[in-house]
């Protein structure tokens, strides 16, 4: 635990590992080891003396496979820090309630919450059709509006096109419009998170920056319109985020 010179807040160091796309069994995937790439992310020397790891989504490789969600579950039982997760479209919240223990956290089938840690509040939102609910949006606009202090956000998609030409034209947001006229009215938040894209970015909506995060399971190729895998090296995020600063870094292991 570090402190800022002349402040009382702690400086919380975040994990966040996205786009795990574990299979049902441990077969390669597209000729990939996903399980030995995300535990390159969980395991590595960057994840040391976490506060919180999150994990944005995507956790299973195509539809909810329970295997995943087992494979998962069963290694965060010896996690020493809190986990937030939040679906992908890959994942079924229903399928995952079995696993994960999100009591409190859905709501009329979608998962979406805030959580407060050391003073500071962390909020989480599900975009697992591709949407984000109106009921999600004016919930959490109204509860950031109870919080004097930054907070930062978590959602599996991108609220933002990202100059990548295949995730861009296939699989955007699908109400990015409504969603950040509902995120320019939020004033307290700077920053936030997201996956999806499989590959680091950063974009400036206006009012925020959405930092784009790998994927552990594999990058894509953003300058092609078409399906091109960059790289199968697992990336990830570590965030440190202080009263008066927020600084994050992403890391990428080495071509398995
Ligand atoms: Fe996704």
């Amino acid at each position: 635990m570090f402190y800022v010179e002349g402040m009382e807040k702690k400086v919380l160091k975040i994990g966040q590992i996205s786009d795990i796309h574990i299979g049902e069994d441990a077969s390669l995937m597209q000729g990939i080891d996903v399980r030995k790439n995300f535990l390159a992310a969980y395991c590595s020397e960057s994840m040391k003396d976490l506060d919180l790891l999150v994990l944005s989504g995507d956790l299973a490789y195509e539809n909810a496979e329970p295997g995943a969600y087992v494979y998962i579950s069963n290694l965060l039982k010896d996690c020493k820090v809190p986990v937030c997760i939040i679906p992908g479209n890959h994942d079924k919240v229903e399928v995952m309630e079995k696993y994960f223990d999100l009591k409190g956290k859905v709501h009329n089938g979608k998962c979406y919450y805030r959580y407060d840690i050391d003073g500071r509040s962390i909020f989480f939102l599900d975009s697992t059709d591709g949407t984000v609910s109106a009921d999600q949006l004016s919930w959490f606009e109204e509860e950031a509006a109870k919080i004097e202090d930054e907070i930062l956000l978590f959602l599996h998609h991108p609220p933002c096109h990202c100059d990548h030409k295949f995730m861009d034209l296939r699989y955007a947001m699908k109400n990015i419009e409504e969603v950040q006229a509902t995120l320019a009215r939020v004033k307290n938040l700077k920053h936030i998170f997201v996956g999806h894209y499989h590959y680091e970015s950063v974009v400036d909506i206006g009012n925020q920056i959405v930092h784009v995060t790998p994927s552990t399971q594999m990058q894509i190729d953003p300058s092609k319109s078409f399906f091109c895998l960059s790289s199968a090296a697992p990336g990830w995020r570590v965030i440190e985020w202080g009263e008066n600063f927020l600084e994050t870094s992403v890391y990428f292991s080495k071509t398995p």
